[in-house]
């Protein structure tokens, strides 16, 4: 695997091999990788002809400095994961080849920016479309692949895509979970052993709102969903909802095309997020 730290290097390599005829295939992530980015990695090696992965704790995004300082970065574990699933570039810049000093940025994201995420961490998706935009600058890919777990990411990234014109298809992957169905993420090993046997609610209560979808009104459905985590040990709700899937605003009705279910909470200091898709 090619490994890259900056954009000036990455983009000479990238158009030699596009000159070629060659596909690319994209998969950004903020490392501490686990099987949902390999699962990623996987998907767009079956998709591209080259396969780059971006390593990078983007500062914009945390809204919370303290949650920047513990996220994990275990550089060296990554880059034998990555080795392992035959990706062929990696991207690792430094946080001064992103940014120079007093950059701003703002991209008008409408409603997706006001609720769920948008509204828990203000300004998280502004960093998030800074970013990405400057990591498709550089990619420049034919496919960037994200996980199904950052629903709104998704959904926002795809609207950046849409307003500013650029040339990518996006393509959504699936959840992967434990066995025991917690949802994959960085962010689990701050989890202590308690903590993470309370975080299973999170994926109990999505599993049951689907079992029920036909049974129960929407209101019903998301009553009795956010009574049972209330009620459950160490977990601290954020929110629970039930959305449109298209634009994430909360429904009353199951008449849209797509349905989906999503959760947030804290364990202790650790933030959770999941969703289930309950129509589509
Ligand atoms: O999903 C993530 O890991 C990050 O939000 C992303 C897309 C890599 C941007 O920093």
């Amino acid at each position: 695997m090619k490994i890259f730290n900056t954009r000036a290097s990455l983009s000479e390599f990238l158009k030699k091999e596009k000159a070629d005829g060659k596909k690319v295939g994209f998969v950004p992530t903020m490392g501490a990788l686990h099987h949902g980015h390999i699962s990623l990695i996987d998907l767009a090696r079956k998709q591209s002809d080259l396969v780059v992965c971006s390593i990078f704790v983007n500062p914009t995004q945390f809204n919370d400095p303290k949650d920047l300082d513990r996220y994990p970065r275990p550089i060296d574990e990554d880059i034998q994961q990555l080795e392992k699933a035959a990706c062929d570039v990696l991207f690792l810049p430094e946080v001064d080849e992103m940014y120079t000093a007093g950059e701003t940025w703002h991209l008008e994201l409408d409603e997706l920016d006001n609720l769920l995420e948008g509204l828990h961490r203000p300004g998280h998706y502004q960093g998030v479309t800074q970013i990405v935009k400057k990591l498709f600058d550089t990619v420049e890919p034919d496919f960037a692949f994200f996980g199904q777990k950052d629903y709104q990411q998704f959904l926002v990234i795809e609207k950046m895509v849409q307003k500013l014109g650029l040339n990518v298809q996006l393509i959504m992957c699936p959840i992967i979970r434990k066995p025991d169905g917690l949802a994959m993420s960085s962010r689990n090993v701050h989890l202590n052993p308690e903590e993470r046997k309370n975080a299973l609610a999170l994926y109990h209560t999505l599993d049951w709102i689907k079992a029920q979808f036909e049974l129960l009104s929407i209101k019903e459905l998301k009553e009795q969903a956010e009574k049972k985590l209330l009620e459950s040990p160490g977990i601290v709700l954020e929110y629970l909802e039930i959305c449109d899937g298209e634009n994430l605003q909360p429904l009353h009705s199951k008449d849209a095309v797509k349905i989906v279910a999503l959760v947030a909470a804290k364990l202790g200091q650790t933030r959770l997020i999941d969703n289930m898709l309950l129509k589509n």
